[in-house]
Formats: C-alpha cells, sequence, structure tokens
C-alpha cells in the first residue's frame, strides 16, 4: 500500500517530533503493509522549505534502510486552500503534479470551486484532504459533488473510515465512499499513537463495504499513479 498523506519528517510541523519518532512510524507503516510513504508537512509557505524537506526526507530514509525496514518515503506538502495558487509549482506531491489541499476544518471556503478549477487549468491535480472531517461536509456531504465535477480528488483520512475519529466522520466517509467520491485512503498519521501510520484496518473495512478491488484502488492504484517508478520493489 502507498499513504499519500503523513506528517512523518522529523521537526517540521505538529507531527513527528524527532528521528526516533519518525523511524517508529516508519516500522508501524511497513509492518502493516505500506511499501511508500508520502511525508506531507503542514506549509505555511515559509516553512519548511522544500529544501529543508528533502534534507530531512534523506536522513529518514539512510536510517531507514540501515535497518532494513522495506518503506521508503518521498517528499511532499499539505497545502493550506488560501496558498494552493502560490505554492503550486514548488510543492507538489512526490514531484509530480498533484497537490494535497487542506480547506478549513469549519467550513468550506465560498472560493473553493473557482480554486479547484484554476488549478486544473493550469495543469495540476487537486487533492482534497479529509473533507469528511469539515463541518460544512459533514452538515451536507454533497457539498462534495461540485468541486469533484470541478477536477477535484478526495482523499479521506483511515481513522474515519474504521470510526476511530467518531459516528459522525464514519457516517460521512462511508457516505462519500458509497457514492464513488472517494479516490484516495490515508493515514494522516502524526505520531505513533495518534492517528496510526496504518492503512490495513481501513481497507479490509472497504473490501467487505465495496469488494477487493475498490480497496485495492484506494490504497495502491490511485496513489501509485502520484508515486510512479518510486514505488518499485527494492532489489
Ligand atoms: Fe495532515
Amino acid at each position: 500500500m502507498i499513504d499519500i498523506h503523513c506528517h512523518i519528517a522529523p521537526g517540521l510541523d505538529d507531527g513527528s517530533q524527532d528521528l526516533a519518532t519518525s523511524l517508529v512510524m516508519a516500522e508501524r507503516a511497513a509492518a502493516d503493509g505500506i511499501r511508500v510513504i508520502i511525508a506531507t508537512p503542514h506549509t505555511n509557505g515559509v516553512f519548511p522549505t522544500p529544501e529543508r524537506l528533502a534534507l530531512e526526507v534523506g536522513n529518514l530514509n539512510r536510517e531507514i534502510s540501515s535497518r532494513r525496514l522495506s518503506v521508503v518515503i518521498v517528499p511532499g506538502f499539505e497545502i493550506p486552500h488560501s496558498l494552493a495558487l502560490d505554492l503550486a509549482a514548488t510543492h507538489t506531491l512526490a514531484g509530480s503534479g498533484y497537490l494535497l489541499i487542506e480547506f478549513p476544518h469549519a467550513y468550506l471556503p465560498a472560493g473553493a470551486v473557482r480554486l479547484i478549477t484554476d488549478l486544473v487549468n493550469r495543469g495540476y491535480q487537486p487533492i482534497i484532504a479529509h473533507p469528511e472531517r469539515n463541518g460544512d461536509v459533514l452538515a451536507a456531504p454533497g457539498r462534495l459533488v461540485e468541486l469533484v465535477e470541478a477536477g477535484a480528488q478526495i482523499q479521506l483520512t483511515a481513522a474515519s473510515v474504521t470510526g476511530d475519529f467518531g459516528p459522525d466522520c464514519q457516517r460521512c466517509a462511508h457516505y462519500l465512499l458509497t457514492r464513488g467520491l472517494t479516490h484516495y485512503i490515508a493515514t494522516d498519521s502524526h505520531s505513533p499513537s495518534f492517528r496510526t501510520p496504518v492503512l490495513r484496518k481501513a481497507r479490509t473495512l472497504v473490501e467487505k463495504l465495496l469488494g477487493p478491488e475498490q480497496a485495492a484502488l484506494l490504497t495502491d492504484g490511485n496513489p501509485l499513479k502520484i508515486v510512479g517508478d518510486l514505488a518499485a520493489p527494492a532489489e
């Protein structure tokens, strides 16, 4: 499996605070069957820079391979919607044209559809991070339809799918899954114990809900289009 949203890079945001914690996260992810993790720190447009992230990811991968863990970390970012147009060129996922965009937690901003349209017109593929935890979407999940029609893809958090975020988020996540409004399930993990870096439990649940093919698409097939050759098994 491939995790496209994870705060595993140490010391850059509210995720892992040090290398030792990041290595525990990598260990748990590898044991769960995750082979690629996109490290997606929050950015305020100034910090962390792509160069700093590349440095942390390089260090982390060196430690991971010295421990012979079968997982690789690649760089990406979680971008606030207000900075998406400014940062698009330099803050993609794994050097692709995909962008992971975070809307406010309480509401969907008025310009959300326009933003998605603008990004698509500029050649990017916007992914909306965890909308099932957004207040407006929880109240009316159908509001995502116009964003998907404008070209957005949707990433659900594994803990929402499994119910670990409570019944409201789970109900919303299952609504989006069963209506074909989901493209990825990712961990959004911040530590070994808070939103844990695992996908298997959510994938198993989606297998029962939608069948094994769809579960594989959301945790492997679609993410593979982002990371491409980077996901090739190590020699
Ligand atoms: Fe996140």
